[in-house]
């Protein structure tokens, strides 16, 4: 009914309109005033986590993309080598485990077959399973040794938004939380990321704000069929969530790619007027990333690619290469995904109703695959 979507013609929408709600109780009692990580709810001992030697995530979707994300922040910030894998691919190439490996399962339901079987698979190699999960008392977490919630609420819409961005901060916590029961070199990055995590909600909002021009131009796109999709570093999974959302909701062939990549191959489906999307890096710090992405984005311009460049506030740099830009807050670069992904769900629910297209009922898809 129109009174539970809040006034919203679609939960789709309603449910991106509580993504900074979202972000800010998911983090919700997790950080103290010192700025430590207090995740006691974690139920795997602190001496477990310090000998941990590999970290695996398996998860679906839009789950997944969190996932490649995660590995990002893993790695830099515990030094653990992280694995990211399709849930359904994982147990059936026999997978090495062992009592220090931890595995992440990523689940907004929680009902999900394909994660479900890939954990079972683990503990019965003796690794210790954290869920990730948005569903209280649902199998994954149920089956688990240690759950942490995200605490995105109820999600209906079959396409997950709020979900993810929840999947995001509790990864980022997990990765945190690790770095400081191990303790890491990373200490003052660590502070100050916390302190930018309890800002971020208020940049999610900001960003929401700001989407008139970006619905304006999903609705010019509508006649397209196909949208490319470009990143880098955690910018090439966001790529690959914006493309996903394309396929689930506007039925358009949309796909994501390293921007590294595109000269192995992609780059040759380059036309006139074929829409890409570019997320870009931030051009402090990691600046090598953003002058490469630069040139990607000069490459496909030369090649008459119509380019929509999501940009960081101040990189004058992508101005001139930019069909369309849309500009997203400052953030550290770890953390950039939770603002640059809001554009690309928004962009394609407007392209899924420009179509006509069902919005939180898409075809052949159902909110949680509970068949392998
Ligand atoms: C996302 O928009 C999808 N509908 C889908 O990919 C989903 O993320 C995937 O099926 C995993 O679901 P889960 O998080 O409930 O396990």
């Amino acid at each position: 009914s129109a009174a539970e979507k809040g006034g919203y013609d679609y939960f789709m929408l309603k449910e991106i309109a509580e993504q900074p709600k979202a972000v800010a109780d998911t983090l919700l009692g997790r950080i103290d005033v010192s700025g430590a990580l207090t995740l006691d709810e974690v139920r795997i001992p602190v001496a477990e986590l310090r000998e941990v030697d590999k970290v695996v995530i398996v998860a679906c979707g839009t789950a997944f993309h969190a996932g490649l994300i995660a590995k990002y922040a893993i790695e830099h910030w515990t030094r653990i080598p992280c694995e990211v894998e399709l849930a359904s691919e994982f147990r059936y190439r026999d997978p090495i485990l062992g009592a220090r490996s931890l595995v992440i399962a990523i689940s907004q339901s929680g009902e999900t077959m394909d994660t479900l079987m890939a954990l079972r698979h683990a503990r019965e190699q003796g690794s210790k399973v954290l869920a990730i999960c948005n569903t209280n008392g649902s199998t994954i977490p149920r089956e688990s040794d240690a759950v942490l919630y995200t605490h995105a609420g109820p999600e209906v819409a079959v396409a997950s938004t709020k979900a993810f961005l929840t999947q995001l901060v509790a990864c980022y916590l997990v990765a945190l939380y690790l770095g400081q029961v191990r303790g890491t070199q990373w200490g003052d990055e660590i502070r100050a990321v916390v302190r930018d995590l309890a800002r971020i909600s208020g940049e999610v909002e900001r960003v929401l704000e700001t989407m008139e021009p970006v619905r304006e131009l999903a609705r010019s796109l509508a006649g397209k069929d196909t949208v490319l999709f470009l990143g880098r570093h955690v910018g090439y999974p966001v790529a690959l969530e914006g493309a996903l959302k394309l396929k689930e909701l506007a039925y358009m062939h949309a796909e994501g790619f390293a921007a590294g990549e595109l000269k192995h191959g992609p780059i040759a489906l380059i036309e006139e007027d074929l829409p890409v999307v570019v997320v870009v890096p931030s051009p402090r710090g990691r600046s090598v990333l953003h002058d490469k992405i630069v040139s990607n984005i000069q490459e496909i311009r030369a090649r008459g690619a119509r380019t929509i460049v999501i940009a960081e506030e101040g990189d004058e740099e992508v101005v001139p290469y930019a069909d369309h830009l849309v500009r997203i807050p400052v953030t550290p670069t770890l953390l950039q995904p939770l603002v640059a992904t809001v554009p690309l769900q928004v962009f394609a629910c407007e392209l899924a109703t420009a179509r006509g297209n069902e919005v939180d009922q898409p075809r052949n898809l159902a909110k949680s695959v509970t068949v392998e």
